[in-house]
């Protein structure tokens, strides 16, 4: 299974990414968190990453269509992949469709979701990461038993740089301006499917599944 999500930032797309991921038993590939890996080891990649990230800008194409298409050609995507944060460009869109070519695969279907604008700020502002293994939490949607430690594996949990007041507004408008156009490329390809983010946790990932489920009988 080939899947891409598409949504602004706080729509939920690396919750319901995990969740999916683990119960397909295919690779979550968020290009968001193999940058922040990146900056976190001080990589050549990541200090080119870094000052876009901050300012809540996309980081140039070129370097991300290359991160990709590297990760995508490892063994462990070619049972399927689902791509949370990619592409954001109508460039990086065109790029991947050349990819999956080369790789002989297709995508199966592309999930757009659509969340709350003011629900997407409180969402954000309460994010918290575990700095062990990835699980996403929120302070008051999703909170731990013990405040910033993870429920999960026992490490610490930190709260992301791009996820201050500033930067989340950049984020929102680069979105609208840049990946928004997306939704259109992929509905003229016929693999858009739509899903109401608002809700819990459980109830979107239902509606994702359902979602996958549909575009799988198609
Ligand atoms: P990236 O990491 O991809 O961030 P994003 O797209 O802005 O999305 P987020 O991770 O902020 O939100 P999400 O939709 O995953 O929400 P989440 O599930 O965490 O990108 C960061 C930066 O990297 C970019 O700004 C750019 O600079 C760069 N970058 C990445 N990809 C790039 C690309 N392709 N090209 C160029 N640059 C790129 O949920 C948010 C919170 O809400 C969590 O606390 C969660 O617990 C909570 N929550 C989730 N679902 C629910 C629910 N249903 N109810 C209540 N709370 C919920």
């Amino acid at each position: 299974m080939h899947v891409v999500l598409v949504g602004p930032p706080g729509a939920g797309k690396g919750t319901q990414a995990q969740l999916i991921a683990a119960r397909l038993q295919i690779p979550h590939v968020s290009t968001g968190d193999i940058f922040r890996e990146n900056v976190s080891e001080m990589t050549e990649l990541g200090q080119q990453a870094k000052t876009f990230m901050n300012a809540g800008d996309l980081v140039p194409d070129e370097i991300t269509v290359a991160m990709v298409r590297d990760r995508l050609a490892k063994p462990d995507a070619h049972a399927g992949f689902i791509l949370d944060g990619f592409p954001r460009t109508l460039v990086q869109a065109e790029q991947l469709q050349k990819t999956l070519a080369e790789l002989d695969e297709n995508l199966d279907v592309v999930l757009e979701m659509k969340p709350d604008d003011e629900e997407l700020i409180r969402r954000l502002s309460g994010r918290r990461t575990c700095q062990g293994c990835g699980r996403i939490w929120h302070v008051v949607y999703d909170p731990t038993l013990v405040e910033n430690r993870c429920d999960e594996c026992g490490s610490g949990l930190s709260q992301r740089d791009d996820d201050q007041p500033e930067t989340i507004r950049r984020r929102l408008q680069v979105y609208r301006e840049q990946t928004e156009p997306l939704v259109g490329f992929y509905a003229d390809l016929g693999l858009l499917a739509v899903i109401d983010a608002v809700g819990t946790v459980d109830q979107v990932t239902l509606r994702a599944v359902q979602a996958l489920r549909e575009a799988l009988s198609a």
